[in-house]
């Protein structure tokens, strides 16, 4: 992470100038697919488990999330009433989350456990609208990251008979990998009718349901990449984020979070080329920071749209728009009259 200077020109200049201006009442927080010049502004880079968990400590009053709006949601919920949670985009979407509307999570579980008698608790990735935690919330259910799926899991599954696992059916085929549940005690959702397509033998005995997301940008990620990558490059490591299909997971030497992709390109011993499978702006950065050390590639230069919705332009807007929410001004035709009746009184009462 850099930090601008307050130096700088343009619009990098503008925003150390705002940020000069409010301190340490303003702190920027990115997604690790942010952009390089949304970056370098930042206090706190991290991914979504780790952005999370930074707000509890967070004294600023102006949080601005370079992030997509579930991540901005999150940071919403868990700052405290004084704080108010800033996104330089609102339309900055997860499309993953919205593949989980929260009126049809909540049909299809209330089906499911109707249908078969059993408690289900639903298990929501936090890549989901701030409405569905709710739902999930309010039917026993928790949240889990990409960094903790499989411990979350495992509560789930001692919570009730079965799991409900949402949206990204790619993450839960992985964790359920991990955790040694067997493909026939899985069964992926139909969502279409609520959840009434579901074969009722097999949604007796499942310990897994999964609703059928996923994210495009890992999603896209196919077994022949992985294929003419290690043609390639012989010899290369090749680390993915647990979104990518389940067949790419298994040919990866690792597979986590994108904390966990960091320290595994943090790890590799010199001169290790590592064939990175995740958003294209992580890659390039990883790429970057460990030249010529470590020769860092893509997998598939893949870019989440979304996240590319945030600009430094647009950073600088939402700055700009905080300062003149601060600020309080008097039009200048009403100050020199109004200033000489406040002067007279201060005077005469001095
Ligand atoms: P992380 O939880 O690894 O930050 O991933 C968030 C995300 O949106 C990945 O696509
Ligand atoms: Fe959502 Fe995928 Fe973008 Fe992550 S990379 S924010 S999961 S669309």
């Amino acid at each position: 992470m850099q930090q601008s200077s307050g130096t700088e020109t343009g619009v990098a200049g503008q925003i150390a100038m705002v940020r000069e201006v409010m301190g340490r009442r303003i702190a920027i927080l990115a997604h690790h697919y942010q952009h390089d010049d949304v970056v370098r502004h930042a206090d706190i880079v991290g991914d979504s488990l780790e952005l999370a968990r930074r707000i509890e400590g967070l004294k600023a009053e102006y949080i601005v999330f370079c992030g997509v709006s579930f991540m901005a949601e999150t940071a919403a919920i868990l700052a405290g009433p004084y704080q108010s949670v800033r996104l330089p985009d609102m339309e900055a979407d997860c499309i993953m989350a919205a593949m989980a509307p929260a009126r049809r999570v909540e049909n299809v579980i209330a089906h499911l456990a109707g249908s078969t008698g059993r408690r289900i608790i639903p298990l929501a990735y936090v890549n989901t609208s701030a409405e569905v935690k709710a739902v999930v919330g309010r039917l026993g259910g928790a949240v889990c990251t990409s960094a903790n799926a499989a411990r979350m899991m495992e509560w789930g599954l001692a919570q009730g008979d079965a799991v409900c696992f949402l949206p990204d059916k790619n993450l839960a085929a992985n964790t359920a990998d991990a955790l040694g549940i067997a493909e026939d005690e899985r069964v992926l959702l139909d969502v279409r009718g609520d959840g009434r397509n579901v074969d009722p033998v097999a949604a007796g005995r499942a310990r897994l349901f999964v609703w059928p997301g996923m994210c495009a940008i890992h999603h896209r990620m196919r077994t022949e990449h992985v294929a003419a990558a290690r043609a390639a490059h012989p010899g290369a490591l090749l680390v993915v984020h647990p979104e990518c299909r389940p067949e790419v997971v298994k040919l990866a030497d690792a597979a986590g979070s994108t904390r966990r992709i960091i320290e595994f390109c943090e790890q590799a011993p010199g001169g290790a080329t590592i064939i990175v499978g995740t958003e294209l702006n992580l890659v390039q950065r990883l790429a970057a920071r460990h030249a010529p050390d470590k020769r860092i590639l893509p997998l598939l230069p893949s870019i989440c749209e979304n996240m590319g919705k945030i600009t430094e332009e647009k950073l600088l807007h939402c700055l700009q728009k905080i300062l003149s929410e601060c600020r309080v001004t008097v039009p200048e035709e009403l100050s020199e009259p109004a200033r000489l009746s406040i002067t007279r009184m201060l005077e005469a009462c001095a």
